[in-house]
């Protein structure tokens, strides 16, 4: 029978797929995806301060991945209330709950293998309620702008639990087909089966860095993967239908490889440059202000770009009152903005937010009036 939109696409087949997925440009593109990933490991393993990593690059990337199904936020925002959650907006507050489902599905790994399980609770953290296998009918993917409905998926809980595990074996067990290629087929698989009544876009794409990660490709979920499918979005969702339609694996998984490769190399380029920020604030502090300087202080601002008093106590760097000098007297130097938010102080790190929200990586001066504008 031909594939029918409107029909629930119960006889989505199987894993591994039928056909040749493992072609010779595809091998090829694997190779280049497989370095720029070692490469990405090996910088980012080199930051001696493990927490900028974990506490910026995520939060790109949940505000991409949510920004594909339409929940817009600013990485701005993001940083500004990334430890106050209930004072955000609501888009801003469904992305930093991206970010702990992300850290929770990573934590997650230690207990238990990546499968229908792990999704379940990355989808739970996402959507802030407990999300289990979809047991009524009636959830049908549309296209935004006609609404006319492009792809209708298998329903019944006992079929989606079924091909769920079909699924999670292939992600463990097809060990002969190179990971990445692994995880451009399992992602395919998992959006077609669509298990959750919401959310299987973004738990999808968490999945993908957590299967990097259970691979041994990454330490960390430190990859902004979902930049490339933002920035094709119309093209995902296309390919994502013609594997369905017409079978089409092949350019669906050169797309995911590229993602793959692209990101990594800008991942490890962001990188590069937070150290080199880092290296010109120790270089600044120690020149302007020798008598605060000390490591951990240059290390308490990039940690997150908005800083508060509290957190140069919680780190031990210093008392509450002189914490809040040291704040001032950088404050004072250009380097930090002050503002204040309700009776809150918040010293924001001007040339931080600015490599971090910045598509190329821009490493600004610090005490220049150039410098000062940003
Ligand atoms: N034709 C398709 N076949 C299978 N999956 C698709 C198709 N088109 C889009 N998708 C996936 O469905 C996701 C949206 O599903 P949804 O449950 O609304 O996720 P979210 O709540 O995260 O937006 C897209 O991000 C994409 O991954
Ligand atoms: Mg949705």
């Amino acid at each position: 029978m031909p594939f029918d939109p409107r029909r629930p696409y119960d006889d989505l087949p199987g894993l591994p797929p039928s056909a040749d997925i493992e072609t010779k440009p595809l091998l090829k593109a694997c190779i280049e995806a497989r370095a720029a990933l070692a490469e990405l490991k090996s910088v980012g393993a080199a930051i001696p301060n493990q927490a900028v990593l974990i506490n910026t690059i995520p939060l790109l990337e949940a505000q991409a991945s949510s920004e594909i199904e339409n929940i817009v936020t600013t990485s701005d925002a993001l940083f500004r209330f990334a430890h106050d959650e209930q004072a955000a907006d609501p888009a801003t507050k469904e992305a930093l709950s991206y970010r702990a489902a992300l850290h929770e599905g990573f934590d997650s790994l230690d207990e238990r293998p990546l499968g229908t399980g792990t999704a379940m609770r990355v989808c739970s953290r996402l959507k802030n309620r407990d999300m289990d296998i979809r047991r009524i009918p009636g959830t049908a993917l549309t296209n935004s702008a006609s609404g006319e409905i492009v792809y209708t998926p298998p329903q019944g809980e006992a079929l989606l639990r079924e091909k769920l595990a079909n699924w999670e074996r292939f992600i463990h067990e097809a060990t002969d087909i190179d990971p990445l290629i692994r995880m451009a087929v399992a992602h395919y698989q998992f959006e077609a089966i669509h298990p959750f009544l919401d959310g299987n876009g973004r738990t999808g794409r968490v999945l993908n860095l957590l299967m990097l990660v259970e691979q041994g490709l990454l330490d960390q979920p430190v990859l902004y993967l979902s930049r490339y499918i933002l920035r094709r979005r119309a093209e995902y969702y296309r390919l994502l239908l013609s594997i369905t339609r017409d079978g089409a694996w092949e350019d669906w998984i050169a797309f995911m490889l590229a993602a793959t490769t692209e990101t990594a190399r800008w991942t490890s380029d962001k990188i590069r440059a937070i150290q080199r920020l880092h290296v010109q604030a120790t270089e600044f502090v120690r020149t302007h202000a020798p008598k605060i300087y000390s490591r951990e202080l240059v290390d308490a601002l990039f940690v997150q770009p908005y800083r508060r008093i509290q957190n140069l106590v919680a780190n031990g760097i210093a008392k509450r009152q002189t914490a809040s000098v040291y704040l001032k007297e950088l404050a004072d130097l250009g380097m930090l903005a002050e503002i204040k938010v309700g009776r809150e102080k918040l010293f924001l790190h001007p040339h931080f937010v600015h490599l971090l929200t910045s598509d190329d990586h821009p490493v600004l001066p610090y005490g220049t009036a150039e410098s000062r504008k940003h």
